[in-house]
């Protein structure tokens, strides 16, 4: 391979945030047993969704990409992927309609288990323990026995990521996903209230437009696009050993994909251009992300870009900026005019979960609604501003009806935080907060949309 990459060639180079097995045989055979197992996705899935994410880049279609901020083995209910799974057709029904834009559509599931940790250890009344990694590593309970990474929970991850793809497929071309059943998609809890109601104005606008195309010979019989969906999966390529036992090289095209996922990202503390996490994923063919915190200049994302995109290629980077709601407005337009001058091809995308983590008085990790809104909204007026492509959003929510994320139209207090607190890592959007901001982002759409199209025609024009 170009460059001396190899699937294990990010072993002899730094690595942050890795866990340390103590038990070495037991990780070999743990690695043993996953290099042996399926792929969990098909190489040309992956190509497929670089190509929808080229049209990201070029300005035709927008990415939204969301699930838990971390999978737990707990938490494992075939009615939570599906709650999930809903919340993120009808936020992608909002914006292909209310925005005018197709939406591609990636789940952080089927395979979301590893965390980025402040600090190697957790020290409660003077006993230390190696700190939580995400159930693929080790457990939460503050003891010994859960604490000590255990090899063997990459196989489980491994299993439990497959049984969740299985039904996500099912979900996607089986029916579930039929524009016919945008109603049934509204969660109870949703309702008719607030978002709810404007959803369902939503929904029968599209019932009518079906009806007519129908009349004009445009069914699901006709049209596969309407009874079926593409839905990819993401996770953050944190734990190595388990991402190289999943790389393979594929048969048609001779090429090294991570075949855990469609999409893999790199984290915001895992993206030293000389570290492990950058060598890994160089390497590998699926389109990848990187996240991009407020302490990232221009210099050092155009030496990551060079390393990660050295062709070019459309669709093959998205670039996560996760500045906070109060840094996006100094960050973001730099890194945005350093990519333009190099002329390099990227997917922006926005989180605005990551940035804008706070304790509340009463104790807990949120994260205020009004905040997360600011992010999006400075966000895209960046992008106006620039005269680029505001391409997706990035963002931790769950179809549940949790109260972790303060404010929204449900007026979440710092008080009610505890009533259905159940995140296993970052507190996440309800499906209620979920649509709300969808509705924001239709609408930021549509305006920006306007602006770019007015600025070709102008050019065209001159
Ligand atoms: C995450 O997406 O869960 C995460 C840890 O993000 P970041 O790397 O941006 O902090
Ligand atoms: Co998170």
């Amino acid at each position: 391979m170009a460059n001396g990459w190899t699937p294990d060639s990010w072993r002899t180079r730094p690595a942050k945030q890795m866990p340390a097995y103590p038990d070495h045989a037991a990780l070999a055979t743990a690695e043993a047993q996953l290099t042996a197992y399926p792929p969990l996705v098909f190489a040309g899935e992956a190509r497929s969704l670089t190509q929808q994410l080229a049209k990201v880049a070029s300005g035709e279609a927008f990415l939204l990409q969301g699930g838990d901020c971390a999978e737990s083995f707990q938490e494992f209910h075939p009615d939570k992927i599906r709650d999930t799974f809903r919340v993120l057709l009808q936020m992608a029904i909002v914006l292909t309609f209310g925005g005018h834009m197709p939406v591609v559509k990636v789940g952080r599931m089927a395979g979301q288990f590893a965390k980025p940790r402040s600090s190697d250890d957790e020290t409660i009344d003077g006993v230390t323990l190696p700190s939580y990694r995400g159930d693929i590593v080790n457990g939460f309970e503050f003891d010994e026995g859960s604490r000590v990474p255990d090899p063997g929970r990459m196989v489980q991850a491994y299993n439990q990521a497959a049984a969740t793809l299985n039904l996500l497929r099912a979900f996607a071309q089986g029916g579930y996903a039929d524009l016919h059943q945008v109603h049934q998609w509204n969660l109870g809890f949703v309702g008719t209230n607030g978002k709810g109601s404007d959803y369902e104005d939503l929904a029968n606008r599209l019932d009518e437009s079906l009806q007519f195309m129908a009349a004009c010979g445009i069914t699901a019989e006709t049209t596969p696009s309407i009874r079926e969906t593409d839905f990819f999966t993401s996770h953050e390529a944190l734990l190595l050993p388990y991402e190289q036992a999943l790389t393979r090289i594929d048969s048609t095209s001779g090429d090294w994909y991570d075949v855990s996922a469609h999409m893999l990202w790199i984290g915001d503390r895992t993206r030293q251009p000389d570290h492990a996490h950058i060598e890994f994923l160089r390497g590998v063919k699926n389109p990848i992300g990187l996240k991009c915190g407020p302490t990232l200049d221009g210099g050092d994302l155009l030496r990551l870009i060079d390393i990660l995109n050295p062709a070019n290629e459309p669709g093959r980077l998205t670039l996560i900026a996760r500045m906070g709601s109060d840094k996006v407005e100094s960050h973001l337009p730099a890194l945005i005019r350093a990519v333009q001058r190099e002329g390099r091809t990227v997917v922006w995308s926005c989180d605005p979960m990551h940035g804008n983590t706070i304790k509340s008085s009463t104790g807990f990790k949120t994260r205020p609604f009004d905040r997360i809104l600011t992010e999006v909204s400075r966000f895209f007026d960046v992008h106006r501003a620039e005269g680029t492509h505001p391409g997706g959003v990035h963002f931790e929510l769950t179809g549940q009806d949790v109260t972790e994320c303060t404010g929204g139209a449900q007026a979440i207090t710092d008080d009610a935080l505890s009533l259905r607190y159940h995140t296993a890592c970052d507190p996440r959007l309800n499906a209620n907060q979920a649509l709300e901001l969808a509705f924001l982002l239709a609408n930021n759409l549509r305006n920006s949309r306007a602006d770019l199209d007015r600025q070709r025609r102008a050019a065209a024009a001159e």
